[in-house]
């Protein structure tokens, strides 16, 4: 089925000492998954104590670690409990560069991290009270990108493991080629206004000034999450990663929604499109073949 998302399995059982692995390296770098149902991250029983949604801070999704920035953010959890937290997403950052650094050495994974999670919440949980903006509904499928992080094409790779304790999948839909999904969506996107990207750098909306790219990235982003038609009617399946599986992609291409399950780690880096051996498949690449026009 070349018209959705190619889901490949692989049968890595350890983080470590991996080999460089060209194969896998072309499947995610053209848009699919790869998926290690046997790549567990295993927790001690202290760590145990973790599986509780309310460590989660009310307003986050996610308890997070960033490179470069003391401690973590977003847990409700104090003193040693704080302490076993960062330890763990810690370690499952450690983890996932290894994997990534020994298949994909070329991308010198570890020094473009750019931030480990652990998710302790249900996705769809609204304990929180507040109504979640379409916008911000991950169950809707996408690409990932950011309003305040331009990224100038820098591709988003990222590592997920389901660590629930029992048996709950996080279950996934994956779309359609990224290709397939732009060319349907960019007659209906717009230009930046002159001076507009200067100006919402200016006013801190953004971290660097917005290019073409992120612009058009943005819209891409919002005009599938707006379209319940699409949401219904477009090429998709359904994937289940069940406790104990790894999985890796490229989400700024990957079309993805994630509808149900708790309990995740997640590593994500920001690679330059020079690490990539295959940059004709970027979303840069192609949204340049199909615009015409150089973006970034
Ligand atoms: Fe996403």
């Amino acid at each position: 089925m070349d018209d959705v998302t190619p889901i490949v399995a692989a049968p890595l059982d350890g983080w470590e000492g991996r080999s460089p692995d060209a194969t896998l390296r072309a499947v995610i770098e053209r848009g699919g998954v790869v998926t290690c149902p046997s790549l567990a991250f295993a927790l001690s029983d202290d760590e145990h104590a973790l599986f509780d949604a309310s460590l989660a801070d009310d307003r986050r999704k996610s308890i997070y670690v960033r490179p470069g920035r003391a401690g973590i953010s977003g847990t409700t959890a104090t003193g040693a409990r704080r302490d076993t937290v960062a330890a763990v997403i810690d370690r499952y950052a450690r983890s996932a560069h290894a994997l990534i650094d020994g298949l994909f050495p070329a991308y010198d994974a570890p020094a473009h991290a750019t931030g480990t999670s652990f998710r302790p919440r249900a996705i769809g949980d609204v304990s929180s009270g507040r109504a979640l903006s379409w916008r911000k509904d991950d169950t809707r499928l996408h690409i990932d990108a950011f309003p305040s992080n331009p990224t100038h094409g820098e591709r988003i790779l990222r590592v997920f493991t389901n660590v629930h304790p029992t048996t709950m999948p996080r279950s996934w839909r994956v779309g359609e080629p990224f290709a397939a999904m732009a060319a349907r969506f960019l007659p209906r996107t717009r230009a930046l206004p002159p001076g507009g990207a200067w100006l919402m750098h200016r006013l801190n909306i953004t971290k660097r000034p917005r290019s073409a790219y992120d612009h058009l990235m943005l819209q891409l982003h919002d005009l599938a999450k707006g379209d319940p038609d699409y949401q219904r009617t477009c090429p998709q399946r359904e994937v289940d990663f069940l406790p104990g599986t790894t999985w890796i992609c490229f989400s700024d291409q990957v079309m993805h929604a994630a509808m149900s399950g708790q309990f995740l780690f997640e590593q994500t880096y920001r690679l330059p499109l020079a690490r990539i051996a295959d940059v004709d498949a970027s979303p840069l690449r192609t949204l340049e073949r199909l615009t015409g026009r150089v973006l970034a």
